[in-house]
């Protein structure tokens, strides 16, 4: 199965992460910025190295979800990591997730990488529903996967303790055949 990768689109290359990305990943993953709305604090280094490891075992065998790199096509960069997570295998609902770098958010990037994200999961994994959680408050998220043409299926409101308040949690979801009808059939 790991000969799927890497997956390559016009101007970027998703792949399997490696011991060298560290110093890469370290420069957004450190950032107030990206972990802002996620469930994770700024990493340190010991705390990248860590989720390093141990996201590179995750390669979407046997039930395992897939992390992978966004390296830019024109400098080999590694910019950025998207999700995807198998949250029950029988009824095939997976979830996505993404970070990107400031300096190159805003450049169609996460739409590039998330969308051929989604197009494996339909694709290759068979999911039936992808979905995507987010902040409220984030549009860069919420908009991303709106222009990807996910739905709010759900806002919950005060219903946990997010980061030392209450949170506003979206979700966005995606049928397999809504995607098909959007991006056209399986090539
Ligand atoms: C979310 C994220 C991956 C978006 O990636 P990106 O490459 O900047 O997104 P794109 O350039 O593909 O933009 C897609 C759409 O999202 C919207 N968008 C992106 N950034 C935005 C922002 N800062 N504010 C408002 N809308 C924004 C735009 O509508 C855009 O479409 P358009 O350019 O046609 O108007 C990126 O902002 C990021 O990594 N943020 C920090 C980490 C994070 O919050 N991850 C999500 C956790 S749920």
């Amino acid at each position: 199965m790991s000969a799927l990768y890497p997956i390559v689109t016009d101007r970027l290359i998703l792949r399997r992460l490696l011991l060298d990305d560290f110093e890469a990943l370290h420069a957004f993953l450190s950032l107030p910025e990206v972990a802002q709305y996620q469930f994770w604090e700024p990493m340190d280094r010991d705390k990248v190295a860590e989720k390093l490891a141990d996201w590179m075992t995750l390669d979407g065998e046997e039930g395992r979800h897939l992390e992978l790199g966004v390296v830019l096509k024109s400098s080999g960069r590694l910019i950025g990591d998207v999700f995807l997570g198998f949250r029950d295998l029988e009824a095939r609902q997976g979830e996505i997730g993404f970070s990107l770098h400031p300096d190159v958010q805003r450049q169609g990037y996460g739409f590039e990488a998330v969308g051929a994200l989604i197009d494996l999961g339909f694709e290759h994994y068979a999911l039936h529903r992808i979905f995507g959680r987010c902040d409220a408050r984030n549009p860069a998220s919420y908009k991303l996967m709106e222009k990807l043409g996910m739905r709010r299926e759900a806002h919950f409101r005060e219903h946990a303790l997010f980061k030392g308040g209450w949170d506003e949690e979206y979700y966005y979801a995606i049928l397999e055949h809504e995607w098909r009808a959007k991006n056209g059939p399986a090539s």
